[in-house]
């Protein structure tokens, strides 16, 4: 069977692909089921999506899977989604010596529950030197919280006299950011047919390419991925030039 993945440019493949995973309350409100059962059916694209980034070579994927505003929904899809991270995090560190990713966390972990927090520091140096796939998971983040928490770093060395306002650069800033270790995405997919940003990553994707994709985000798959990098690819990306 033929595949979108022969048709990708090997040559001109992004190193970071960033993913909003829009649309499990649609798919589940659509099957008349709870919405914590849409997050779980999201679960299995992630992975999916992700071991397939990883065969093709791409570097980095980050993923919005919780952002600061979504403490705003119900208790119950709060829980149904930070005990999916539990699973995941588990089902990670059980077949951790087979696995080939690497796994760290972006966003504000404070908030987190302490045995989340625990489980991500476990991951995060279990799969520290993993040759693989970085995959960077945005958890209670929000693009304008990674500024201000990056803002508050530097206006720190102000404060202690370590840097003057008139030093401050683009890079500094960039540093300073949850991402400040990585380089930002060249390409940005939403799934589910919205075409907004949503407070993610909002500095970092100054220069990206926006695909919108229809599809669901549990309905997502890696042909999706494989067209939605070639449609990238087909774009000529000019950073403001000409
Ligand atoms: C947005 O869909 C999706 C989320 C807020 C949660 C994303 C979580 C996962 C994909 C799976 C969990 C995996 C981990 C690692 C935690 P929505 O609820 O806003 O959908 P809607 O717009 O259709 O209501």
């Amino acid at each position: 069977m033929s595949s979108l993945k022969d048709e990708i440019d090997m040559q001109n493949l992004p190193v970071h692909i960033a993913i909003i995973m829009d649309g499990n309350g649609r798919w589940a409100k659509k099957r008349f089921l709870p919405r914590k059962l849409g997050h779980k059916a999201g679960a299995d694209p992630l992975e999916n999506i992700t071991k397939a980034a990883d065969k093709l070579g791409v570097k980095h994927l980050t993923v919005y899977a919780f952002s600061t505003e979504n403490w705003k929904r119900s208790d119950e899809e709060v829980k149904g989604i930070m005990d999916l991270l539990r699973n995941y995090l588990d089902r990670y560190v059980a077949k951790a010596d087979k696995e080939d990713i690497k796994i760290d966390i972006i966003g504000e972990r404070s908030r987190l529950d302490q045995d989340i927090q625990e489980k991500i520091k476990l991951i995060e140096s279990i799969s520290a030197d993993k040759p693989g796939l970085n995959l960077h998971i945005a958890l209670n983040y929000g693009g304008r919280d990674d500024l201000l928490r990056g803002f508050k770093k530097i206006a720190g060395r102000i404060e202690d006299g370590s840097l003057r306002a008139e030093d401050i650069t683009e890079e500094m800033i960039s540093e300073n950011l949850d991402t400040g270790f990585y380089p930002d995405p060249e390409l940005v997919i939403r799934t589910s047919g919205e075409e907004r940003i949503s407070n993610f990553m909002l500095w970092q994707i100054a220069y990206s390419e926006f695909v919108f994709n229809s599809k669901l985000w549990p309905d997502y798959t890696e042909e999706d991925l494989y067209g939605d990098i070639c449609y990238y690819q087909n774009r000529d990306r000019r950073f403001g030039g000409r």
